[in-house]
């Protein structure tokens, strides 16, 4: 998108209650694969490279508010507090002031339509500048109207208004074609039909598609386009629709991927993968899959079963990820990750390394042909290349009397035995060796060996001696 809107400004309608939802948090911060309706929409909005976005807030706006604050959209941005929430055209009345120097585009959106891209709404504004139009929206046509708004139009197919679910009659109710809640507005033109919004209605509420029915009345120039695909623009208002809007917004993106990235999925139904992930060709991404975050994944990798990422995931690539969790960490080249590994927090697997099964990773850095290989918990650790960490070995990082974590450092070419514990902070020297079961509290220089156990004794014949014992009290 080429678009530079300097005269463009969109309001988001986020301030009800989103009473179907039947939930404390509100509607709009939900989440759909990983980022709240309310961000998706948004992300949607920042591909258009507008002048300012302005998000109505009302029910629980402070969560909303701080919400904003800790993921904000790229584009400028502010809140505008709408209480208590009277409808969509009251809503739009909130962010007047604000214009009030204003003259160009409002592109009104609403904040529970996650399914929202870019080119759609670039498709409606190019529409709106284009024809010159004051009022312009979108419409689309549906199999289930459910409780849309239905567009209504004349003999001619000319649109006349928009009628409500709840103020519909029989016959308005069997239309199918429906409206998304999308609109371009010229400001301030539009402004008188805002200001006379009546609420004589079923539901007592400023309704913004009244706006509709005012700018034919007045003979304002109008354009309209019709989505080419309705689940886009579907709302979420229940449960189930969040759902399914999961599952298209899933769809979507392994169809993407599978298409453009040349990536094998072998089961869709079973993998869910956000928008924001990334995958490099002739990776195949085993059933199981849960992909959520900002993740990127190189080529050629095997991901799965099973496997679990979040946050912020680097993968290099030909890395084997098999039934592990992954959480804001870096895994390099020719990694060969689980089965069920756990790297997380700021941890970094260098490349041709092996993070094996029952391993815990925390915020700890690996170098690269290391081997990690089974049931070890490595925390606040710095493991230097070639180093080999024996089965079982643990960092005791944690001092429960200060409450502070300490750093383990295993230098390079370094190996620990099995069952060797290292109480941080505590640093294995360069290629130095730990024997098994030792526990290690002082720092073990370069090229040495660390041996602390008890020494082993063996005592000849005790097996028989107890045998005859046991025969004699017979
Ligand atoms: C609205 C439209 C309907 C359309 C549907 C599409 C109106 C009157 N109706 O109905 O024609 O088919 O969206 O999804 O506009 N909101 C506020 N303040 C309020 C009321 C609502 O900010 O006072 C926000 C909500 O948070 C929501 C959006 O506006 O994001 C839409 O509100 P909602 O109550 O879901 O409207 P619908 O009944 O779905
Ligand atoms: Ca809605």
């Amino acid at each position: 998108m080429t678009r530079s809107e300097k005269n463009v400004r969109a309001v988001v309608l986020a301030a009800g209650l989103g009473k179907r939802m039947k939930s404390e948090l509100p509607k709009v911060l939900h989440p759909v694969l990983g980022k709240t309706i309310l961000g998706r929409v948004l992300s949607a909005l920042d591909g258009l490279n507008l002048e300012h976005i302005h998000i109505v807030v009302g029910h629980k706006a402070d969560d909303v508010q701080a919400y904003l604050e800790s993921q904000p959209p790229k584009t400028p941005w502010s809140t505008h507090l709408q209480k208590p929430q009277l409808g969509t055209g009251h809503a739009l009345s909130m962010v007047a002031p604000a214009l009030a120097t204003f003259k160009g585009t409002v592109l009104v959106a609403c904040g529970d339509t996650p399914l929202l891209t870019s080119e759609t709404v670039d498709g409606l504004l190019e529409a709106h500048q284009g024809q010159k139009s004051i009022v312009s929206l979108l419409t689309t046509v549906v199999p289930d109207a459910k409780s849309y708004g239905r567009i209504v139009r004349d003999g001619q197919g000319r649109i006349e208004k928009i009628v409500e679910d709840k103020d519909a009659n029989e016959k308005e109710k069997q239309i199918k074609e429906i409206n998304p809640a999308i609109y371009c507005f010229q400001w301030p033109e539009i402004k008188p039909g805002l200001t006379g919004l009546k609420n004589d209605n079923k539901q007592g509420e400023y309704y913004l598609t009244d706006l509709i029915g005012w700018a034919v009345s007045e003979k304002l120039p109008m354009a309209s386009s019709v989505a080419y695909d309705w689940k886009e623009v579907s709302g979420i208002n229940s449960r189930l629709e969040l759902q399914e809007a999961g599952r298209l917004l899933r769809d979507r993106v392994i169809t993407k991927l599978a298409l453009e990235s040349g990536v094998t999925i072998v089961d869709p139904e079973s993998t869910w993968i956000s928008p924001e992930v990334t995958i490099g060709a002739d990776s195949t991404v085993l059933p199981g899959c849960f992909l959520e975050g900002d993740i990127e994944i190189g080529g050629n990798c095997i991901i799965g079963p099973h496997t679990t990422m979040t946050g912020v995931v680097r993968v290099g690539d030909s890395a084997a990820i098999i039934q592990s969790l992954v959480t804001d960490s870096e895994i390099g080249n020719d990694c060969r990750v689980g089965p069920f590994a756990h790297i997380r927090f700021n941890s970094f697997v260098g490349d041709e390394t092996r993070i094996g099964n029952f391993v815990e990773l925390k915020k700890t850095t690996v170098g690269t042909k290391t081997n990690v290989s089974h049931l070890s918990y490595v925390g606040d650790a710095e493991i230097g290349h070639g180093a080999n960490i024996g089965a079982g070995t643990i960092t005791a990082n944690y001092d429960h009397i200060s409450k502070t974590k300490n750093r383990t450092v295993v230098k390079d070419g370094a190996s620990t035995g099995s069952n060797s514990v290292l109480v941080a902070p505590v640093t294995i020297g360069k290629e130095a060796v730990v024997a098994a079961g030792t526990i290690v509290t002082k720092d073990v220089p370069d090229e040495s060996l660390a041996v602390g156990r008890a020494r082993q004794e063996n005592k000849a014949d005790w097996v028989s001696y107890k045998k005859r014992q046991a025969a004699q009290k017979v």
